[in-house]
């Protein structure tokens, strides 16, 4: 697949993952129309606009995935889409139709939208592990041939039901369209996203991945048996999946898994200065991790650079640049004195915070989980906190 000059089109291309992607696009010559909601809003854009190449590889579009026929302009004559917008209110007193249903009708539009296009060669879709591994029993590996289980997530509406169950509802769609139509679709499957990056409010994932820095103890049992991608490792594999003609299906994209024992050993061995704890409650010492398969992506020739200490690293050290966590925490700090985060920053975070993968929070109690406080039902303003 020829993919340099390509015109692409990447939605939700303001937030964590599409921001970076569309970064590492323009440096590979790629000319990108991002899809935002709002593209008068510099707050949400202006990080797109300062890229290197923006000015002459870069336009916005306005789509939103609750509007039929939003994205069919920006579609139009594109050689590739990236679909990455999802909405991921998880306090939406309106599932049905704040989430749910542009999630999965969104989906469909822009199959459509590419259908009609005709210059569409290859739709890249960001899944997610929501779409695997949410079921009662946790296995010890996941992959690929793994679907969650929307039974249990109907009878449990556990936090964030909503959002997994329209990733998958609206990923099952997808391919059954892309089988009907012959449309070359691929669907990738990252787990916990962390690292750097360019936007200017706090990453939901990274809320989560450095909760025993805060101490957000809402967020320990997602993190348990935790399961990480670099940012970076993620958007070149989306590139590099674009780019392999031989692409086909889905596709897990996770280099590490850890528990939270792990985490809290390196964050205490690397910054002391944030006093991490070295034991969680309910967390038995010999608590074995819960890993996601990438053999298929690596098996086909793409290499992981990242390390988890990296991911770790690049996280703290960008929050840092850009204040959202303080040099240092005070040793014992109390769970009413968590850090916080100024409601500009968490600008369009809600609920949603972090819960989007690596989910253990969502799942009943396991055997050396956290979960006992919450049997996964933490209410949106304890995952908020
Ligand atoms: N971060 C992770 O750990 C992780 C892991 C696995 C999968 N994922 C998947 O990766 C994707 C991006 O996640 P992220 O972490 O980058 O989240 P994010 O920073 O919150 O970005 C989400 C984007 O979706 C857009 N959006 C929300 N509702 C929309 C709607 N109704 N119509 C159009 N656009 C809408 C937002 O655009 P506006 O600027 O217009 O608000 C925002 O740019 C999601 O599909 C998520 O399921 C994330």
């Amino acid at each position: 697949m020829v993919a340099h000059k390509d015109t692409v089109c990447v939605t939700g291309a303001s937030g964590f993952i599409g921001s970076w992607l569309v970064m590492r696009l323009l440096e590979r010559g790629y000319f990108v129309r991002a899809t935002v909601r709002d593209p008068e809003n510099l707050k949400k854009v202006q990080h797109l606009l300062d890229l290197p190449n923006a000015k002459t590889q870069l336009t916005l579009w306005k789509a939103d995935l609750s509007d039929e026929g939003s994205y069919d302009d920006a579609i139009n004559g594109c050689d590739g889409v990236f679909h990455i917008a999802t909405p991921m209110d998880f306090e939406s007193k309106d599932p049905e139709n704040e989430v749910i249903k542009p999630t999965v009708n969104g989906m469909l539009g822009i199959m459509k939208a590419c259908d009609k296009a005709k210059t569409v060669r290859r739709i890249v879709f960001t899944s997610s592990a929501g779409t695997v591994n949410v079921e009662e029993h946790q296995k010890n590996v996941y992959d690929e041939n793994d679907w969650s289980d929307l039974d249990f997530i109907m009878s449990e509406k556990m936090t964030g039901w909503m959002y997994f169950l329209s990733k998958t509802l609206a990923e099952k769609a997808a391919w059954d369209y892309a089988k009907e139509k012959g449309i070359d679709f691929i669907s990738i499957i990252p787990t916990l996203v962390i690292g750097p990056f360019i936007t200017t409010s706090m990453p939901p994932s990274l809320i989560t991945a450095l909760s025993p820095i805060t101490r957000n103890e809402a967020h320990y049992s997602i993190i348990t048996q935790g399961q990480y991608v670099h940012l970076d490792d993620l958007c070149n594999a989306h590139i590099f999946l674009y780019e392999q003609a031989v692409a086909k299906g889905r596709y897990v994209c996770s280099s590490h898994d850890a528990t939270i024992l792990t985490i809290s050993k390196f964050l205490r061995q690397k910054y002391p200065e944030y006093n991490v704890p070295s034991t969680f409650e309910g967390v038995d010492e010999n608590l074995k991790s819960i890993a996601f398969s990438s053999k298929k992506l690596t098996d086909m020739g793409f290499n992981f650079k990242y390390s988890l200490e990296d991911m770790l690293v690049e996280s703290i050290e960008t929050c840092r640049q850009k204040g959202f966590l303080p040099a240092s925490m005070p040793d014992q700090l109390k769970s009413e004195d968590k850090v916080p985060v100024s409601d500009d920053k968490m600008e369009n975070k809600t609920g949603s915070a972090g819960l989007t993968d690596g989910m253990a929070a969502c799942k009943k109690t396991e055997p050396g989980m956290t979960g006992e406080k919450t049997d996964g039902r933490m209410s949106a303003q304890q995952i908020c906190a």
